[in-house]
């Protein structure tokens, strides 16, 4: 088979590079691709949200596949707009991939299916959403713009002024335009995060390994939150009874919803979940692979990755056969110095040949170009160092080694990925130290965005 990935990231890296195991592809093909992508799969400088350009592309390189793994693509209709061309695809229609562009839609669909959620209201009335707030005299307080925001649509405001200015920059000065004219303003939820991806045709719901995300910029979660600074694979929160009841209140009520709703949802669907002294609730739904999740949950699949997309395709996921590695994995991001704020670009990457590289270490490329055959940064965050190991401090031991061979001018990585996971021995949903960091990073930072 000839596939078509659209992305640039080191999810898409990650996607390519599971693709290029298998017996059944011959080529690959990435737009717009970045400069390790490029090694892999012939790139093509089309923008991930021009549909037009891409159904051009995919017809002009007859693929026998079209992969969509962002999100704007998705919720903008991308695979619609290639199955009308008659292509097989993977990811969910328009009417599916709005579980994650639009969150009003998701909290409607987890009210109505009694699916563990914070508890919400939806505001388009700025004086309306104070009233609210004022009312409820409740902080923090999670304030969120309904649809896509590039990731900075969240504010966790820790009192009455916060909360206000949050509300009045988001549906009066429409700070994300049409995404932040409605709003949801959440109940504040507190324990460990755990991100679950699975592959889904609508019939069938396999949950992938669990990972943890790691997404504030700084040691010791602090400073701003960004798109991922770091994973681990498995997350040892998600022990075998949190996975079963999420499976039993989660995962299958989800799948059931969308199909009662006339949504079936085909592809990888995302849960950001958190672990509540209640049980784990859903604080998100992505409708597409993690960045990075996908860089530690792929390397340990057991299994075909392009039968699995076929299958879904085709509504047979039942019939594949998926597993997954023992042992950990383990992605350390390298950003541009001042990511995710501002950052400069086009400065070359030292040390990123595979000669020298750590044994069994891989470095997923998620902003690089390759010019004069020089590695250059592109984008806030760069690489993501990842390693599988029989333990996780075996992954992170050598996923720092590789990381420390590597050099860029003001490059940053976090230097204490994985920690927490080392220390959690069980998932504990009253995990004090969690809930103290959580506190007293939110006395410190007051409001933040999301980078
Ligand atoms: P989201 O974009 O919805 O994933 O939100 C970004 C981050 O904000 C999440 O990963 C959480 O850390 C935090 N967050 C979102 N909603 C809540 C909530 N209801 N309670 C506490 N933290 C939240
Ligand atoms: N790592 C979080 C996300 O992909 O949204």
């Amino acid at each position: 088979m000839k596939i078509l990935v659209v992305g640039g990231g080191g999810r898409e890296h990650a996607i390519i590079m599971k693709l290029a195991e298998s017996k059944l592809v011959d080529k690959l093909y990435c737009a717009p691709g970045n400069g390790g992508i490029s090694k892999y799969a012939e790139c093509f400088d089309v923008s991930a949200t021009d549909i037009d350009g891409m159904v051009k592309l995919a017809k002009k390189l007859k693929v026998d596949m079209v992969v969509v793994a962002p999100d704007d693509p998705l919720v903008l209709g991308m695979v619609d707009a290639m199955r009308a061309e008659g292509f097989m695809t993977f990811g969910p229609t328009k009417d599916a991939a709005i579980i994650e562009g639009s969150k009003v839609f998701s909290k409607e669909l987890m009210k109505k299916y009694n699916i563990p959620t914070a508890e919400y209201e939806v505001f388009t009335d700025s004086e309306e959403a104070i009233k609210y707030v004022k009312k409820q005299n409740s902080y923090p307080t999670v304030i969120k713009a309904d649809g896509l925001a590039l990731g900075k649509g969240v504010i966790l405001a820790e009192n009455e002024e916060d909360a206000v200015a949050a509300i009045h920059s988001m549906i009066d000065d429409k700070q994300f335009g049409e995404s932040s004219s409605t709003i949801v303003i959440e109940e504040f939820l507190t324990g460990p995060e755990v991100s679950v991806l699975s592959f889904t045709d609508g019939k069938t719901i396999v949950p992938m390994i669990s990972s943890m995300d790691h997404k504030r910029a700084l040691d010791g979660d602090k400073g701003l939150n960004t798109g991922g600074m770091g994973t681990v694979s498995p997350n040892p929160y998600y022990t075998d009874d949190v996975a079963k009841e999420c499976m039993e209140k989660i995962f299958l009520p989800t799948m059931n919803a969308m199909n009662k709703e006339g949504r079936t949802f085909e592809g990888c669907l995302y849960f950001g979940l958190m672990i509540t002294p209640k049980g784990p609730k859903v604080i998100e739904y992505n409708c597409r692979f993690g960045d990075p999740e996908t860089q530690v949950v792929l390397p340990m699949l057991e299994g075909d990755l392009c039968e699995i997309f076929k299958a879904i395709y085709e509504h047979k996921l039942s019939d594949v056969k998926i597993g997954w590695k023992s042992g950990s994995c383990a992605c350390v991001v390298m950003a541009s110095g001042g990511y995710p704020v501002k950052y400069e670009k086009g400065i070359e990457i030292e040390g990123l040949d595979e000669k020298g590289q750590v044994e069994n270490a891989f470095v997923y490329h998620a902003g690089t170009k390759v010019s004069n055959d020089k590695f250059l940064t592109s984008g806030g965050r760069v690489l993501g160092v990842t390693c599988n190991a029989y333990t996780l401090q075996g992954a992170l031991d050598k996923s720092y080694e590789a990381v420390s061979k590597i050099s860029f001018k003001g490059a940053h990585f976090r230097k204490d990925i994985g920690q927490r996971a080392l220390k959690a021995k069980t998932a504990d949903p009253l995990d004090l130290e969690y809930k103290e960091d959580m506190e007293n990073y939110i006395e410190e930072n007051g409001v933040y965005l999301r980078q």
